[in-house]
Formats: structure tokens, sequence, C-alpha cells
């Protein structure tokens, strides 16, 4: 095994040796011996952006979980090559929702729908697509009038959506959905929650007809950890505590903390924040505790102190990067992520909605 100091070097000198023609993009989430390297780091709107930004680039090697780099061959250029470090890092969360089961899902709505009479000119239902989701999600979304969302602009996303159907079809993580439909005046009662191991996903016409946004069942293994009790304690052992939460956690938690918002809200919070601050975060804990060295002046701290790492996210090791990096060199392209035309073509169009629609 390579020791810290020896992949340093070969990071160091392959990024070198290959200058402009390579970019490496990371998430928040990536460990720090990974976010040095990245020439970009970001949150995943703005990596999604950042994957056309470089168009000379032959190659981008995205240090994030594998619907990003999806998402980045869509956006990028058809000849720039798209690498994951490590193919193992999915998501747990983009995998509760398969294409099959959504399509399933989709046909059973329209069935239902199909009678509605209304001259609203709005389309019954809207598919939204969060970006933790497969291509093949985003493309059916492109395919059927939808869109897609990121933590970041959910809410610009589903007034987008609102304007042009009577209904949404949240997918895949029932908490983005439900905080970011709640936020806006949606009532409870009518985000019904689709399981589709079940017939109507486990609902009646009528809660469907009245539905005004449908919620799948998906969420995230790291943001469901935290609770009202974490929240309740650390504002009991520090009373001048700020709580900031990703709105993957779920709503009572979302309720009970100051704010909410994606990674990048939770950093650029913080780095406005006055001296002295007190910061207690729900979100993974490479970001907070990168945060937490990045400003001594503050003190910040997870809420679960059991440690919660994103443990795909940490799949990207700096052995990979100096990997794929050296094969660079030369000249062979390991660990590509390609999306075939068929679903790219779609879902660039869903992703481009998006990025249209930024506020
Ligand atoms: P953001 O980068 O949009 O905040 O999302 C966090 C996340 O879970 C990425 O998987
Ligand atoms: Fe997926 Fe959650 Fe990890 Fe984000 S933090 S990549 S949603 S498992």
């Amino acid at each position: 095994l390579a020791s810290k100091a020896e992949l340093d070097q070969r990071i160091l000198a392959a990024k070198d040796t290959l200058g402009e023609r390579v970019v490496v993009l990371g998430h928040f989430y990536q460990r720090d011996e990974v976010v040095k390297y990245a020439d970009f780091v970001g949150d995943s709107f703005q990596l999604a952006n950042a994957a056309k930004t470089r168009p000379d680039a032959e190659a981008i090697v995205f240090c994030g979980v594998h619907f990003m780099a999806e998402t980045a061959d869509i956006l990028a250029q058809p000849e720039q090559r798209v690498i994951l470090p490590n193919l193992a890092a999915g998501c747990s969360m983009a995998d509760m929702a398969d294409i099959d089961s959504v399509e399933e899902a989709w046909e059973q709505l329209m069935e239902l729908y199909a009678d509605e009479t209304a001259d609203d000119g709005r389309a019954p239902i809207i598919p939204v697509t969060y970006m933790n989701s497969s291509a093949a999600l985003k493309g059916f979304c492109g395919r059927h009038g939808g869109i897609v969302c990121t933590s970041s602009n959910a809410a610009t996303v589903l007034q987008w959506a609102f304007e042009r159907g009577r209904r949404v079809l949240f997918f895949p993580d029932q908490h983005l959905g439900r905080n970011t439909a709640k936020a806006m005046g949606v009532p409870l009662e009518r985000m019904p929650m689709w399981n589709p191991r079940k017939p109507l996903g486990g609902n009646t016409d009528d809660e469907l007809l009245d539905a005004q946004v449908i919620l799948w069942h998906g969420f995230c293994s790291v943001h469901k950890r935290f609770s009202v009790a974490q929240i309740e304690r650390a504002r009991a052992e520090h009373p001048d505590v700020r709580v900031i939460v990703h709105p993957e956690c779920p709503m009572p938690v979302v309720d009970a903390a100051d704010e909410y918002g994606s990674t990048d809200y939770i950093v650029k919070a913080i780095g406005a924040a006055p001296a002295g601050s007190t910061f207690a975060i729900g979100t993974e804990i490479n970001l907070v505790q990168r945060l937490a060295n990045q400003y001594p002046q503050h003190r910040i701290f997870c809420l679960d102190d059991v440690i919660c790492p994103c443990s795909t996210m940490y799949r990207i090791h700096p052995g990979y990067l100096a990997w794929v990096l050296e094969e660079l060199v030369a000249g062979r392209v390991v660990n590509e992520i390609t999306v075939g035309d068929d679903v790219a073509v779609p879902a660039r169009v869903a992703l481009e909605r998006m990025l249209a629609a930024r506020p």
C-alpha cells in the first residue's frame, strides 16, 4: 500500500503532466485528502455547471458518486471523457427509484388522470427527479415534460413544475420533496407517498386525484440519522447554537432546525457568520469536520456525534485518484462513465430545464 506522502507525490506529478488536459471535480462530502486535489469543489448543482465550464479538457475526473459522473457526461462535450475513480461509489438513495418502477407508477397515474376534465392548460402531472437519481430517470423526466432539481434549487424547480402541471411526481427523496413543498405551502395531506410494491402506490383514487405532490419512498441513509433529540441536546448544551440541516433530513428535524439548505448553503452560512458563532450541523461528517478546521474562530460540530460519513462518497480514496490520473498520463482511460444517447438526449433536456430555471 502506498503511503500518504507517496500518493501525494504521484497525484501531483500526474496532474502536473496532464495540466489543462484534465479537470478534477470534487463534491463537498469528499474526504480532505481528495478535496485538496480538486480544481473545483462544490455541491451537486455547482458541479453540474462546472462540468460544462472546461470544454477544452480531455477528461473530467469526478470525485463524487455515480449519478454525478453520469450528469457530467450528459452535460460535457461529446468528446470529453468522464472518469469516476472508484466505480463502486454509488448512492443508496439513487438506487431506491428504478426506471421500471417509475414507469409503472407513471402508467397507473396517467390512467387514473385520463378521465379528469380540466381546462387550465396544465398537464395532469409533471415528473421531477432529484439529481440523486440514475440517468435513466433524468431521461424519463426529459421525455415526459419534467425536470431535474438539486437541494439548492428544489423550490424554484417545484414552482416551475406547478406552473405546468396540476401535480408533481417527485423522486427518489421523499424528504427533500416534502420539506420543499411544505415550505411552499402544500398541505401534508396533499402529499401522498408512492410505495412501488403496492397497486396505486398504496393510495386510493381520491388521494391521488387530490394530490399536489406524490412523493417516492426514497431517503438518504446518512441524513435520516439526524433526530429532533439531537437538536434538543445541542440547544441545551449551547443556548446560542445555530442549527442548520440539509433538506434530505426528515421533516421533524428540518422543522426543529433554525435553517436548512444544501451543502453550499451551509458552507456560505458559516463563511458569513460573525466570529465566535456556534453551529450544529446536520449533514455529512467530512464536510462538517472540514468546516470546523477551516473556521477555528467558530464552534462547529455535527449533530450526530456517532460519526456519520457517506460511505459511498468515501470510496473515492486518493489511491484511486492516483491510479486514474496515471492511466491518463499513459494514454488510457479507465473507469469511464458513459451515458448512451437514447438516455442522454432526453436527460439533457431535463437538466437544461433545471439550469435555465435557476433563480
Ligand atoms: P447537495 O450537494 O445538493 O447539497 O446534495 C448533497 C448530497 O447528498 C449529494 O449526494
Ligand atoms: Fe447518496 Fe446520501 Fe451519500 Fe448523498 S449523502 S450520496 S444522498 S447516500
